[in-house]
């Protein structure tokens, strides 16, 4: 017998174009079983408010009882589309929530999760992303299965689908779709005429609780927590079955059971959410190796990137706009695409634009717009002067459905998922490693080789983390210091200087290495911090600037790759492992972003929050 389905109307679409990509490891799931129908929508809805955090392009919730699968959902927030669709009346014995950050597919209803099998009576949704979403898709629809979305939540059912189909009872089926299913994801899926869950992960997170009564599962802790304290960490390669009153692992591989002790979680929510790190900005600092995998799997996919490319080359004139840490990594792009690709870029603060090139500006020259928020009111001012001008104008953004990538004809998403912390890290890593990427694109080169950042970045984190810790210690005294690089590393420099200025609250001036001679020399005395950015091949350029202020009593610090050169001048060098001198620039700033937050916490300061700071600036 054929599910009853309620799947409300009208499809609605949001304005703007979206990039059609992996899902990242955004999004989030929760998924509850009990004994008896009962009404479930408060607590689907609560649960998916407290995954939040994890995007709100859609949500939706399915409950399942008996032969019924009701399933609402739509493009909004919780609030907004639980309101709509009453989904605090959706009763049943089991019940799936899902809320969406877009990129497999537009926000839509039909994207929006969870999504069904061919004839209803399969329900399931997902978080993360399965990179062979679009041949699997073709691979189902030339089997006659019923794919009615593009999103790769709908994959995952279909990828279990197709083994029961066949007559493989659902375990198995789920272990040869597992197979099958490529990338970072959690998923939890369901049936009709059956009193329970599964759920299964790769790469990403999932947690599965265990309460009084019912048995729950979900990408993170907070929409547990509420609930039970008793959890489970599935692990990768494991199938976990939901009943209300207990719940059994088994491995993918050959089916047999898997012992796991229960755990009890003790610590305040508080500290959940930070994932065990004492401050936001530590977490996120440590997020970037993820960040960057996520960024490097979308942008790989996204077919949109060949256009953009393709309009960059044939640009009249090329801008990169932002500001703050936004506009630093737009000034690193300018390098990368000149030593890259030999394009000329203009890399300019956002308002500065407006006064110095939007009267010069036509409908030939193409700008890219970079923010972390998308909602930089400098930014939009910019943006909106330009196309005024008639440019044709792109978006480089982190918070999707923020109004940038609404108003551009075309934005790339940066892939960090949400960065709670006021100074940017994780974004300014991505937005550089996206300028790289295109970089390489525009010069035709194989981008192949930068699949070897996240594990850089890991790497790099590990070797600095004492000699950033000792000299955290060493110049934290001082409420003056001076960051300097050149070339590649110049940006760097001066990001490196907004974040110690940032939740230091000291001055930090960034500058290119060999200014300083032309004036700011004068400031230095007896043990005053100079912090040096080199790449590999700027070293006896900074070696002739290191030596200049350290003969004036300067204590003068490096960052670079081993060098014997550099290890004869500097009083101290601080190592990053070995990589080409475009990755250089972009590990250099970890360091950095580590020494502020480090000297930050030694003086008692708040590095969330610095004083007087927002993370989007809404104001002129
Ligand atoms: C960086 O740490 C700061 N939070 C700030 O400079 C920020 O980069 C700037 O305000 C621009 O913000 P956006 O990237 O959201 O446009």
């Amino acid at each position: 017998m054929i599910a009853r389905v309620f799947l409300y109307e009208p499809v609605i679409h949001l304005p703007g174009l979206y990039p059609i990509c992996g899902d990242y490891s955004m999004c989030g799931i929760f998924g509850i079983v009990m004994k008896e129908e009962q009404t479930l929508g408060p607590i689907l809805i609560e649960a998916a408010k407290r995954l939040t955090y994890r995007g709100y392009d859609s949500f939706g919730a399915a409950t399942i009882a008996g032969p019924t699968i009701d399933l609402r959902k739509d493009v909004g927030k919780v609030e907004e589309v639980a309101a709509k669709y009453h989904f605090a009346e959706m009763r049943g014995q089991r019940g799936i929530a899902q809320l969406r950050w877009a990129t497999f597919g537009e926000p839509s209803q039909v994207n929006a999760q969870p999504h069904l099998d061919s004839d209803g009576d399969l329900v399931g949704a997902h978080n993360g992303n399965v990179v062979n979403n679009a041949e699997l898709r073709e691979l189902f629809l030339s089997e006659g299965l019923i794919v009615r979305s593009e999103n790769d939540g709908e994959t995952c059912v279909h990828a279990v689908e197709r083994y029961l189909n066949r007559g493989y009872t659902f375990l198995d089926a789920i272990r040869l779709a597992y197979g099958d299913l490529e990338g970072d994801y959690a998923f939890v899926i369901g049936k009709t005429y059956d009193d329970k869950l599964y759920a299964f992960k790769k790469g990403s997170g999932m947690v599965v609780g265990i309460g009084d009564g019912f048995t729950c599962v979900s990408s993170d802790l907070p929409s547990i927590l509420p609930l039970t304290r008793t959890i489970i960490r599935p692990q990768d390669g494991e199938i976990v079955t939901l009943w209300a009153d207990r719940v059994e692992i088994r491995s993918v591989k050959d089916g047999r059971l898997i012992e796991r002790q229960p755990e009890l979680v003790t610590e305040s929510m508080d500290a959940v959410q930070k994932g065990g790190y004492p401050h936001f900005m530590l977490k996120e600092i440590h997020e970037q190796s993820q960040a960057a995998r996520e960024l490097l799997h979308m942008l790989n996919s996204n077919r949109e990137v060949k256009t953009l490319v393709e309009k960059m080359k044939t640009a009249r004139i090329l801008y990169f706009i932002g500001c703050g840490t936004s506009y630093h990594a737009a000034l690193l792009g300018a390098v990368y695409f000149a030593q890259i690709a030999g394009r000329a870029v203009i890399p300019i603060l956002a308002p500065q634009f407006i006064a110095q090139y939007v009267p010069t500006v036509n409908y030939e020259d193409v700008g890219l717009f970079v923010s972390q928020s998308g909602e930089t009111k400098d930014v939009l001012n910019a943006l909106e002067a330009a196309e005024g001008r008639g440019m044709t104008c792109y978006g480089l953004a982190n918070v999707i459905g923020s109004t940038l990538t609404k108003e551009t004809a075309l934005c790339l998403p940066l892939c960090c998922g949400y960065e709670i912390s006021v100074p940017a890290t994780k974004t300014f890593t991505n937005q550089a490693l996206t300028f790289l990427y295109l970089a390489y694109r525009l010069a035709g080169r194989d981008v192949d080789v930068l699949d070897l950042t996240p594990s850089l970045i890991d790497q790099t984190l590990e070797m600095v983390d004492s000699s950033v810790n000792a000299l955290a210690e060493e110049i934290n005294a001082w409420n003056d210091m001076y960051c300097l690089g050149y070339g590649l590393t110049y940006p760097v420099a001066l990001e490196g200087a907004l974040k110690l200025k940032e939740v230091t609250y000291a001055h930090c001036e960034g500058m290119l290495s060999t200014e300083f001679k032309h004036g700011p020399l004068s400031a230095v005395s007896k043990g005053y911090p100079i912090l040096f950015v080199a790449g590999p091949n700027d070293i006896p350029l900074i070696i002739s600037g290191l030596n200049e202020v350290k003969v004036r009593g300067a204590h003068t610090i490096v960052i670079a790759q081993e060098d014997a050169r550099l290890r004869t001048n500097a009083d101290k060098l601080i190592v990053l492992p070995t990589s080409d001198a475009y990755l250089t620039a972009l590990l250099g700033i970890l360091p950095l972003q580590l020494l502020a937050y480090r000297m930050s916490v030694l003086r008692g300061y708040d590095p969330d929050f610095p004083r007087n700071l927002s993370k989007t600036l809404t104001v002129d």
